[in-house]
This record gives C-alpha cells, structure tokens and sequence, in this order.
C-alpha cells in the first residue's frame, strides 16, 4: 500500500482518497509510526500529510529519521513537506510570510517530473507559516510561491518529493495530476486498484474467512450493507442469510423498500425480524446520544444473536457481515491517535461479549467506491445511489428521549422533506438531508386562530464527498418555501421549520 502519514490535519483521509482515485491503494497511519511499523507494511510509498504543527515547536509530530533511508520513496506535503525537507538536510524557517487559501504557486525551470508541462503559473491551495528556505542538497527546486522559496523540490534518484501546497484539496486543480505522477514517475507503482480488483480481493478473502461456515448480515437498508451483503453473497452463495432488523427506528416506506427491491436485485436468503417493542424498550428515558448510540448496536447485536438461535436447524451462523466503511472506522477512533467523535453503530456500539465473528469487507473502503463496487456487482441505481442514512435511524434524530409518538412525528416530516427534494430533483444534488425534531424544546405558534405550542423540526441538507467534511446545501427557497408549509400544515405537532446552515466541521452531519 502507500502510507499516508497522518499528522493531525483534516487532509490525511482526504489524501488517501486521492491516491486511490488515481487507481492506487492506500491507508492511513498514525503519526506515532516507527520507521519500523511502517516498513513492516511493505509500503510501495510514504506521503507525510500536512498538520497544524510547526515544526519547531517542541513536541510537534516529527517523522523518524531512519525512514529516509529505506529506500521507499516518499512525498511530502505541506508540514510533511518541511519535516521531509529537513530530514534530508534542507532548512525550514519561519520567514514572517503566511500563506493561505488560494496562492499562485510558479513552476521553477523544467519544474521536475511533478510540474512538468503544467502551467507556468498554477493555483494552488496553501496553509503555512514556516517555509523550506533551502532545497536539500542534491535535489532541485521544481516551484516556488512569494512566502514559499521551495514550494517544491525533487530529489527524483532516491525518489523523493515534496510539495508545500495542498495537491488533495479541490482547489488545487492541478493537484491531482501532480499526485498522479509521484505515484506513477517518481515511485513508479502501477495503477491497478480498479473496481474489478477490489471486488476479486474481497470475495477471495471472505471465502478464506468464512470457509465452509455461514453468515448472517444485517441489511440496513442503505448501500453500504446491501454492497456488503452482495459481495458475500458472491463469495459464499446460499451460505449467507440475511436478516432485516425492523427496530421502528426507520423511515416511511423503508421496510418494504428492503424486501422488495434488494431481494429482486440478489435472491438473497431474507428474515424480516419486528423488534420495535424491543428498540423502544431499551431506549426509553434515554436522552444522552453516546447512550442512544451503544443501547441501540448492542440491541441490533442481541436480535441477530436470537436469529442465529432460530436459525439453527439449517447450520451454524458462525459469521455476521457488516457494512463498516473506513470513515466509521476512523471516526470511532479505530484509526488509532483519532479523537473518537462518536460511536458508530456498527463499530463503538458493539456489545463486549460478542458471539459472532465479524466480516467486515468494506472497512477499508471509502463511500464513493462502495457504490462503484455495488455496481459492479449487479446492483441497481436505485441501492446503489441511495442517500446515506445512519443505522441507529431516527433514534438519532430526536433530540430527547425516543418515543413511539414522536417517531410518528419526524417520520411524517421527514416524508414530507424527502418528498419535495425528490420532486425538486434535488436528490443527487444534496448527499443526505436529515430532518430532526427537538423533541425537548417548544415554541409558540399560531395556526388557524389559536396558539399552538409545538415542536421545531430542523433540516439539515448537506453536500459532502465522503461525510468525513461537509458543507451545507443552498437549497431553493421555493423548495424550503414548500417542505415548511408542508411540514407545519400536515404534521401536527410541529408549527416551526428551521435550517441548519453549518459545515463539517465544526457541527457533525447528524445532530447526535
Ligand atoms: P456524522 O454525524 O458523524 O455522520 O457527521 C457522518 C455520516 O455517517 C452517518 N452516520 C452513521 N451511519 N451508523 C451508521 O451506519 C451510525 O451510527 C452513524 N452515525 C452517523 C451519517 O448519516 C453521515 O452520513
């Protein structure tokens, strides 16, 4: 794989992602790494990411010395391109210029393998206060920018590189091609992480891992376990079950949705399993979402559990698959030296005392790749480009406690929202609109000649790539105009809409 580095700023995921958009595969790692830990992965390359650190403050992340003479090459950007820089005997110093947001970056002579042929003068996205003020010896300047004297340098024989703009972020829009080269004409590593790979990989490591054993899956209903139950399915066939945990946690619609359109797209072995007295029981009078969170993946746990019991006669349900994907993964805090922000379902909420083993064929996998390989796999757009909806449901979406009343509440208004953007055509626009009600707070309202003292629901459309960022959508005001008048004349308990207009970070894209 090539390692991305993970120094502590928002652009290792995103990195990483880039890197496979260029048919390469990657993962991210700590910064802790040892030089050892590192090589231990047989990393065809290394990228050190950017971070917020300088890189002379005492304690800043550094990178370990002995990785230079490895002999695998390596790429360095932003922060990483300083620590690279000095590793290798170049010098870093603050010159009092900051650069940051859009920088016109120049390309220096022949600008190296990375630059070559590009524009003279390219936009690029930057962030910094130190700046390499001299290039390591034996190695060229191939950019440089009025804060930035080396904005990149190359020492293309040892096969190292370094950039001190951001090539990952959509405002460089160079930036993917000089990505694109390092991997290709200074590390020389072929492109071959295509979706057909990804998915021949999988199904031959389920296979090994399931071997002549059977698997329960649960499907959510969202892509990311129907991808996950269909890539199983290839590798096990008949072996595989799949269970539909009804927990009432769900929207309109969404039950039959499951039993008919995933079962006509796979033939997949389906139980359906009513657990709603069950989901409501646990998780009445809890209001804290850390709590909501782990009652309600234990609960999906303990009714697979009893699935697995009523499904004995056929064979032993050793297995259970789940749709993980790598953001869930990182963001719980399973990346290591990650923050956990909060429990996914799937991941932080698990019981201790688990009985299955787990499957999990997408935790290495970002959002966008999932529906590719769902494609791949036969799986129709209408699964595959389905808008992300979190596991725990609308059990998440009630700020206060959870019950069956308001449940019927946010169910109709979330209806009506998806309704009018549907309508709109605004779906493949936005990448989900969770519509949330603040069960707890009230405000005064008139409607028809009365006063009313009801709930607010809120709406929170957001465009994102991968949900790891966000940003929230401007939607038309002709269509908030109706989701509003729609939602306070149908829904009975709601006389106000409001808009969330915050991006990821700082506010998650759930509210809880
Ligand atoms: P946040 O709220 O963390 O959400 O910005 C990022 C994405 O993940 C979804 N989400 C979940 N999905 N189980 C899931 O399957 C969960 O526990 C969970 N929590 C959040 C959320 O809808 C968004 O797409």
């Amino acid at each position: 794989p090539v390692l991305v580095v993970d120094f502590g700023a928002q652009y290792a995921q995103l990195i990483a992602r880039r890197v496979r958009e260029a048919q390469v595969y990657s993962e991210v790692v700590p910064s802790s790494s040892t030089a050892e830990d590192l090589l231990a992965k047989n990393p065809s390359a290394i990228i050190l990411s950017g971070g917020p650190s300088s890189v002379y403050v005492e304690g800043a992340p550094g990178m370990d010395p002995k990785l230079v003479e490895a002999g695998v090459p390596i790429l360095g950007i932003c922060y990483g391109h300083q620590l690279l820089a000095r590793a290798l005997g170049g010098v870093v110093e603050p010159t009092g210029v900051r650069e940051f947001g859009r920088t016109d970056v120049r390309v220096v002579g022949e600008g190296g393998r990375l630059h070559a042929g590009l524009p003279g003068h390219q936009t690029a996205w930057m962030s910094h206060n130190d700046s390499v003020t001299k290039a390591p010896e034996g190695s060229v300047v191939t950019a440089s920018s009025d804060g930035a004297a080396v904005a990149g340098f190359e020492d293309v024989d040892r096969g190292f590189a370094g950039v001190q703009y951001h090539p990952e972020v959509a405002h460089s829009p160079h930036g993917q091609e000089v990505l694109r080269r390092f991997l290709s004409d200074i590390a020389g590593i072929k492109p071959q992480w295509t979706t057909s790979s990804i998915v021949d990989e999988q199904v031959t490591r389920i296979a090994e891992q399931i071997g002549d054993g059977r698997a329960i899956c649960g499907l959510s209903g969202g892509v990311d376990s129907a991808v996950a139950a269909a890539l199983v399915q290839r590798a096990i066939g008949e072996r595989l079950t799949c269970v539909f945990v009804d927990h009432g946690l769900l929207r309109a619609g969404e039950r039959t949705q499951v039993e008919q359109d995933f079962v006509a797209a796979t033939g997949v072995n389906l139980v359906t399993i009513d657990a709603r007295e069950r989901f409501l029981g646990a998780l009445a009078g809890v209001t804290d979402p850390e709590q909501k969170r782990k009652i309600i993946g234990r609960e999906f746990i303990r009714v697979f559990e009893q699935a697995e019991r009523d499904l004995k006669a056929q064979g032993d349900y050793k297995f259970l698959v789940q749709g993980t994907l790598y953001p869930d993964v990182v963001e719980s805090g399973g990346g290591e030296g990650t923050a956990n922000i909060k429990s996914h379902h799937n991941v932080g909420g698990l019981p201790d005392d688990l009985q299955f083993e787990l499957v999990e064929p997408l935790r290495l996998l970002f959002k966008d790749e999932v529906r590719r390989v769902g494609l791949e796999l036969g799986l129709p757009e209408t699964i595959v480009q389905r808008q992300p909806f979190p596991g725990p449901g609308l059990g998440i979406r009630i700020i206060g406690e959870v019950t069956a009343d308001r449940l019927e509440t946010l169910r109709a208004a979330d209806a009506v929202a998806r309704e009018e953007l549907t309508s709109a055509g605004l779906d493949r626009e936005i990448w989900q609109c969770p519509v949330v009600l603040l069960a707890d707070v009230r405000s005064v309202g008139v409607q028809g000649d009365g006063r009313t003292y009801g709930h607010p629901i809120v709406l929170r459309p957001v465009s994102s790539e991968d949900a790891m960022t966000a940003d929230w959508t401007r939607l038309p005001y002709e269509v908030l105009e109706r989701i509003s008048t729609r939602i306070t004349n149908e829904v009975p308990e709601v006389n106000r809409v409001v808009l969330d207009v915050t991006s990821k970070p700082p506010g998650t894209i759930e509210w809880e």
